[in-house]
């Protein structure tokens, strides 16, 4: 979870923090993006387009419809991408990262900030995402949820651990979650490995390896559960975050893309971490 950012204060205003966004989301249909765009309408922003696959089933269907709030808003092919975006404040990619490969550089191309939740990323991707850095300010978070951005924040920041303590994740997902360790494992894995004595930073735009092990269980619908063991010889440390309900996610990211937003105006083009943009002590 780390950040290539910058704020910069002489760019010119491309938001207007007094009125909600506008914003476009890839995969409204989905378990994160409906429920991403639930808050969303909830909260009187405008849902500007949906993105779905060209074969989706719930192609050309209105989002009130598929049981997403009262939008009228009718849910456009991911080749008519730009077409949706001319009037958007905000990208919200809530798609598989597969589809995120196509949709984000062309996202870039128009100018509009992004808000990204795919996991499942490789160092192939990170000169690209770099590119797209040098266009708009964009947030790619493995993981919105409050509880584990705190994590991931106490491991980062806290005092480094005595000598001689070993440090492992444990991560649980249901069966189907495609990537494996996850990334928020990664991204956990890289911060406890700056608090161990003789570590060192591993962190990178996209997570990087580490030489902390990760444990990794697929099984039913566990909705995600990141375990810290820190083991010394004669004590066992562990923290624990365990999202009870993917609900957890999109309350996340909708934060953030409000924070996005706020912070617009006085924000220069680059990758940024949700801390970045919150009030210090507020995620
Ligand atoms: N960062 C986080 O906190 C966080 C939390 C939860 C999930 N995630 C990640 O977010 C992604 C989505 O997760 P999910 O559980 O919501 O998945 P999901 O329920 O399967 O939803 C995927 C959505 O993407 C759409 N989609 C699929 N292929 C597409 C394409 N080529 N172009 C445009 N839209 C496409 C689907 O629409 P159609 O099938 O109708 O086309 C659907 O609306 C995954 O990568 C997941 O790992 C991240």
């Amino acid at each position: 979870m780390p950040s290539t950012s910058s704020v910069n204060s002489e760019r010119p205003a491309i938001g207007a923090p007094s009125r909600p966004p506008r914003v476009v989301v890839a995969g409204a249909t989905g378990r994160l993006g409906g429920a991403f765009s639930r808050f969303a309408l909830d909260q009187g922003w405008e849902l500007h387009g949906a993105i779905v696959r060209p074969s989706s089933r719930a192609l050309g269907r209105s989002l009130a419809e598929l049981g997403i709030g009262a939008s009228h808003v009718t849910t456009s092919s991911s080749e008519r991408l730009e077409e949706t975006l001319v009037g958007a404040d905000m990208y919200v990619g809530a798609a598989p990262v597969e589809a995120e490969r196509s949709l984000l550089p062309r996202v870039a191309a128009h100018g509009v900030p992004a808000v990204l939740a795919a996991t499942g990323w490789t160092p192939d991707d990170v000169p690209w995402l770099e590119e797209i850095g040098r266009r708009i300010p964009f947030v790619l978070e493995s993981n919105y949820s409050l509880g584990a951005e705190w994590l991931h924040r106490l491991l980062r920041d806290g005092p480094t651990l005595p000598a001689g303590f070993d440090v492992s994740v444990v991560e649980a997902h249901r069966i189907g979650k495609r990537d494996r360790p996850s990334g928020t494992s990664l991204a956990l894995a890289a911060a406890a490995q700056d608090r161990i004595r003789g570590g060192r930073p591993t962190l990178e735009p996209v997570e990087a390896p580490t030489t902390v092990p990760i444990a990794s269980i697929r099984g039913g619908e566990l909705p995600g559960i990141h375990e810290i063991w820190i083991a010394g010889n004669h004590e066992l440390l562990r923290v624990e975050h365990i999202v009870l309900d993917r609900t957890a996610f999109a309350w996340g990211m909708f934060q953030t893309a409000g924070a996005l937003w706020q912070r617009l105006p006085n924000l220069a083009p680059g990758r940024y971490h949700p801390a970045d943009l919150t009030v210090a002590g507020s995620p």
